[in-house]
């Protein structure tokens, strides 16, 4: 029986990396999927593959940290499939640089994509879920949501805010049936990390890859779906009893 079987969601961030293979795994695991992304040409590329595949998809072009793009979202996946049960606000972006050479404008575009992003989802999606019976909200945080990383600042403190904004989301909604917790990756193969390592290293780029795996205890990156499955675990009802917590997706790299 597939786990998302009968279920409606929304993903932010669906064009690339861990958020396409997300919406790739939760349609073919049954969910009808909303999808938010401010990259038109890819967000639309992963509908079209999902449609392909026989699954259920639409793509709504917007920006997560835009209230009435957010509400935008969540009022296609009310109209087109009738209801909403679970969101994953997996949108994010980094700029690799010290508090002091941070412009302001860049402090606010990161909190705006990863902070403000993850509470206008809720904001908006949660009053639907209750009215769907209860559901889950799942947000991507990171490692950084525990450990920080040297020049990458705006990027820490939002990834340990969303932890914080999960636990007090569950605790508020825990008697309405709504859970919410974070899947937090380690390093994954993507877009996002490339620009990170790249940004960070002196090193030729294939020994800083080298490298960063080798800082992982497993020994290697996540593939985008390994990070996929655990926030469908955390998005269907074999997690029923886990809300308010962190599912750690990093080889073991917070475990040292
Ligand atoms: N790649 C990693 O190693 C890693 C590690 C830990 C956490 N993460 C987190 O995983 C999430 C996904 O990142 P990824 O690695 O797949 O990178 P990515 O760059 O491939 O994906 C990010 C997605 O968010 C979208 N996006 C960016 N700004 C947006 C906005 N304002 N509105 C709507 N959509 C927007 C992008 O278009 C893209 O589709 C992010 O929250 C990131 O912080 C990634």
């Amino acid at each position: 029986m597939p786990k998302l079987q009968g279920r409606v969601g929304l993903l932010t961030g669906s064009a690339t990396g861990i958020g396409r293979a997300g919406a790739l795994l939760f349609a073919s695991e049954g969910a009808a999927l909303a999808t938010l992304d401010n990259n038109q040409a890819e967000g639309e590329r992963t509908v079209t593959t999902i449609r392909q595949a026989g699954g259920r998809a639409t793509f709504i072009n917007g920006d997560v940290s835009n209230p009435g793009d957010v509400q935008r979202a969540v009022a296609a996946a009310v109209a087109e499939y009738g209801k909403l049960d679970l969101v994953w606000s997996n949108a994010g972006i980094g700029v690799f640089k010290t508090v002091p050479d941070t412009d302001v404008d860049e402090w606010d575009r990161i909190v705006g994509v990863n902070l403000k992003g993850a509470y206008l989802v809720g904001k908006y999606a949660i009053p639907e879920i209750i009215k769907a019976g209860g559901g889950t909200v799942v947000i991507t945080g990171s490692v950084n949501s525990f450990v920080a990383d040297r020049q990458w600042a705006a990027y820490c403190a939002t990834k340990g805010g969303v932890l914080m904004l999960a636990k007090a989301m569950a605790l508020d909604h825990a008697p309405d049936g709504v859970r919410v917790n974070c899947v937090c990756p380690g390093s994954v193969d993507t877009a996002l990390q490339e620009r990170w390592l790249r940004a960070r290293s002196s090193l030729p780029y294939e020994d800083a890859v080298a490298a960063d795996q080798a800082a992982h205890p497993l020994g290697r990156y996540a593939e985008p779906e390994e990070v996929a499955r655990a926030a469908l675990f955390l998005s269907c009802d074999d997690s029923r009893f886990t809300t308010g917590s962190a599912v750690m997706v990093d080889g073991g790299l917070t475990a040292q």
